[in-house]
């Protein structure tokens, strides 16, 4: 059986090895999928161990996804463009392709599970790290009207928006320059709601008709997702979809055929 792995750490966690059992059940493709825990400084050895010991294609999480980057030998644009590599293959001579899914993940939950679209949208992009740049080509590709990056370090948000500035209107700012403004998206792109910590943003960023979105997921709702709520905001979503949208992409890359998701999700959501 073709063998694919997730790397992280940690990784016991990970829901990967469920929702690609459930696709390759679901399509009819022949593998066999589990997570791989690799040192915090062993992801080189681990991966290419893995490769080398026949694996066909992995996915890579916290931490390792820039180590992942630099590791494969040619990336797709998206992955350039994001610095990071969360899905790895084989090209036909055997070397490893790096490719970033969880942008197109993230644009296609929004689009087609709940209906959204970005297109002239207003966005405000909270967090400037690693998950913040890995979605920015893909939401600009939408053509929205303007995307602001707000981070508690601004300097880290005036260099992503300097990274992008070419794609769109794009700026940055810091959580005390939010005051009095409002957006028709507001995500959280930062990893305070990992750790429970509300952001020091004002509840006036929501208006009737905003949309937060944010990409981490919990069994329960996140911080950032009750404070949205809250707020009032008219739609609440947190990341699981986009989870799953990734691996059905990354799926897509290795097999050649893309699962549908509705089912996983649901199944996910209830477990
Ligand atoms: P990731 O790859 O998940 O984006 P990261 O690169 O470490 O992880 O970035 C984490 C992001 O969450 C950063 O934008 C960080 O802000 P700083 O750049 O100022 O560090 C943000 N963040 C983390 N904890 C936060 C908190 N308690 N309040 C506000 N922002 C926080």
């Amino acid at each position: 059986m073709d063998k694919y792995a997730v790397f992280g750490n940690p990784v016991g966690h990970s829901k990967s090895p469920q929702i690609h059992t459930s696709f390759a059940k679901q399509t009819g493709e022949a593998l066999e999928y589990s997570a791989l825990l690799a040192e915090k400084d062993g992801f080189k050895e681990s991966a290419e161990g893995f490769f080398a010991a026949g694996g066909k294609g992995a996915n890579v999480t916290v931490p390792f996804k820039e180590e992942a980057y630099k590791l494969a030998k040619s990336l797709s644009a998206e992955a350039s463009k994001a610095g990071a590599v969360n899905t790895l293959s084989l090209d036909g001579e055997g070397k490893l392709c790096g490719h970033n899914t969880d942008g197109i993940g993230l644009v296609t939950d929004i689009k087609t599970n709940h209906g959204g679209s970005l297109t002239k949208k207003s966005i405000l992009v909270l967090g400037a790290g690693g998950a913040s740049r890995g979605i920015l080509q893909p939401f600009l590709d939408e053509s929205p009207d303007s995307i602001c990056i707000a981070n508690r370090t601004v300097s880290k948000a005036e260099a992503l928006a300097v990274l992008f500035a070419e794609s769109g209107n794009i700026s940055a700012c810091g959580f005390d320059e939010l005051a009095g403004k409002q957006f028709d998206w507001i995500i959280n792109a930062t990893s305070a709601s990992l750790q429970g910590n509300s952001l020091p943003i004002p509840v006036e960023l929501i208006g009737k008709n905003t949309w937060c979105y944010d990409l981490m997921y919990a069994n329960e709702p996140t911080a950032f997702c009750h404070w949205s709520k809250q707020a009032g905001a008219e739609k609440v979503m947190d990341g699981l979809g986009m989870l799953v949208e990734q691996a059905a992409e990354s799926f897509l890359l290795w097999r050649g055929v893309r699962p549908k998701t509705g089912d996983v999700i649901g199944r996910l959501r209830t477990s």
